[in-house]
């Protein structure tokens, strides 16, 4: 069985947790330094196991020692906002957490991926990168599957669909400036500029655009857990079973898209041993801009940390 850690037992990452073990992918260890919280999670879940019928084991601990040798480290630690503020506003409370997370967390698992989901998102991503040293193959973030699956969501709504019917994609940094594709964007299999006309399509790339604070306005203490959690058991899954199956992340770029030395949201095959391949998709001039002006935006945001 492999072993995946999840640092923080907050909403995200305890839920991430479950479904990890309810789906039978991987042992979890979960880890927060909030003495007990991570222990009284897991054993909860662990308990509902014979109901659930799961075979994968979880702990929880306080202990990074207990990670050691992960396949995959998921970094969820940090704090949400609250309504009316963006993510940007949390780089720098993150930033500590973040860096001091991953460099222990690499400590004990030094051939790990890490799949970050702290917020600023891409921000965060790159600072991991940093802070652990490993090739950017092995550390990327989770974003573009949970902003994508928003917007399929809000399609098939729309559409009169199922939602697994919808295949959308949203590249660009996970914040205000995502880039929505409805060109890529295929309802069972046809285009949506063919089922949906020109002004829906366009609310929907809007309500994408906002997802996360449209959740955080209705909970008012913290963010959206049920999708962001299932978006990263999407990824763990493409690794662990090495699927090699392409979902928009947070990844490194080397020139592709014409961008360089920097982490944003575009397609990515993901497998064994992490990013198998950024993947260039055609683009329209629009959508290219709009892409650079969103990975300039994570440049600003990476420089206000001297990154
Ligand atoms: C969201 C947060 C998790 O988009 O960034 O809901």
């Amino acid at each position: 069985m492999s072993k995946v850690t999840v640092v923080g037992a907050g909403f995200v990452g305890a839920t991430t947790a479950q479904r990890l073990v309810e789906k039978d992918l991987a042992d979890v260890v979960m880890i927060d330094v909030v003495e007990g919280l991570p222990q009284g999670k897991a054993l909860d879940m662990m308990e509902s196991a014979p109901i659930e019928g799961f075979k994968s084991k979880i702990v929880g601990s306080n202990d990074y020692k207990d990670t050691q040798n992960s396949d995959i480290v998921v970094v969820t630690a940090g704090i949400a906002r609250k309504p009316g503020m963006t993510r940007d506003d949390l780089v720098n409370t993150n930033a500590g957490i973040v860096g001091s997370v991953v460099t222990e967390a690499v400590k004990y698992s030094p051939k790990a991926i890490f799949v970050i989901v702290s917020n600023p998102l891409d921000v965060m991503t790159y600072l991991a990168w940093k802070k652990t040293g490993l090739d950017t193959k092995r550390v990327f973030g989770m974003a573009g599957a949970l902003d994508s699956a928003r917007m399929a969501y809000f399609i098939a709504e729309a559409a009169g669909c199922l939602p697994s019917e919808v295949d959308a994609t949203v590249l660009g940094g996970h914040g205000d400036e995502m880039v929505p594709v409805p060109a890529l964007t295929k309802v069972k299999g046809k285009s949506i500029t063919e089922v949906l006309k020109a002004d829906k399509i366009e609310a929907i790339n809007q309500r994408t655009r906002d997802g996360g604070a449209e959740i955080v306005k209705y909970l008012k203490t913290g963010s959206a857990f049920y999708a962001p959690s299932s978006s990263v058991v999407r990824m763990v899954s493409a690794i662990l079973q090495d699927k090699g199956e392409v979902i928009p992340s947070c990844v490194y770029l080397t020139g592709q898209y014409g961008l360089k030395d920097v982490y944003c949201g575009v397609p990515a095959k993901l497998g064994k041993g992490g990013v198998k391949e950024v993947v260039e998709v055609k683009l329209s001039p629009a959508e290219k801009e709009a892409l650079q002006k969103s990975a300039e935006h994570v440049r600003e945001n990476c420089a206000k940390l001297n990154l």
